[in-house]
């Protein structure tokens, strides 16, 4: 079946010394093997980490990158400078991104097109807003993210995409989805990838993130829908995130 898979986003934390700490007391542990574990770093400690993890089953992560190939686009970094450090996944359209940077359905479909075209593996992001969850509009809200940032893409390529259901109300606030709410909504985003994709979104991998805690990790893996976790805060502790890929 599916893969599980853990992948810490470390956000803007860590200067390259703190990185290497994190990641040296990481693979410290013994790690599950059967679980992918993925660690998203700052832009500045990709190369670093990619020398410290050389030889475990850490993948590395980027947390970001533009669609166009290069150019004159001032502080932007392409899928093929990711590549030649050997980033393995890039976090496209993290709410936050969607925030503050203006990241739109439109930008993140053309993110996960070229990251797809340099071999990275998007970790597609979605989710609500508060607003949206009183207002019962979770789905609608959701379902349109899922169709724009696949618009186009191809059926040999879907496989390829993690997506991260993370309602904006649970980021970093320690309000986690209940179980059940997490699955209802994973499940959902399943059945939107198989109204375009059909079968083939059983492979898809599709994580929870928000408010992920050893505390809650178990619980949320228990459910059938739930392939894994996007987690911020929690994997900042070397000792945390090895509880949570050891679930
Ligand atoms: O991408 C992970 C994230 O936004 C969740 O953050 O701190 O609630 O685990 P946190």
């Amino acid at each position: 079946m599916r893969t599980p898979i853990i992948a810490g986003n470390w956000k803007m934390h860590n200067n390259i010394e703190e990185s290497l700490k994190l990641v040296r007391a990481i693979k410290s542990y013994d790690l599950a093997k059967n679980v992918e574990k993925v660690v998203c770093v700052p832009f500045t400690d990709l190369k670093s980490v990619k020398e410290e993890i050389k030889g475990t089953d850490i993948k590395l992560g980027a947390q970001n990158m533009h669609f166009e190939e290069s150019g004159a686009y001032t502080g932007e970094i392409s899928a093929s400078m990711l590549k030649e450090i050997g980033v393995d996944y890039v976090i496209i359209g993290h709410s936050e991104r969607r925030e503050y940077f203006n990241e739109t359905d439109e930008t993140v479909n053309k993110k996960i097109k070229t990251a797809i075209k340099h071999n990275i593996k998007p970790i597609l992001c979605v989710g609500e807003t508060l607003e949206q969850r009183e207002a019962n509009e979770q789905k609608k809200i959701v379902k349109t993210q899922i169709e724009g940032a696949l618009k186009d893409i191809e059926t040999r390529d879907i496989e390829e995409i993690v997506v991260a259901y993370e309602p904006i109300w649970a980021i970093g606030t320690g309000k986690t989805a209940s179980s059940i709410d997490a699955e209802d909504m994973i499940k959902f985003i399943r059945e939107t990838i198989n109204s375009l994709y059909g079968s083939l979104s059983q492979k898809v991998r599709i994580q929870y993130g928000g408010s992920v805690k050893p505390s809650n990790i178990v619980e949320l893996m228990e459910k059938e829908e739930i392939d894994g976790a996007l987690v911020g805060g929690a994997s900042l502790k070397a000792e945390d995130f090895v509880k949570l890929v050891n679930f």
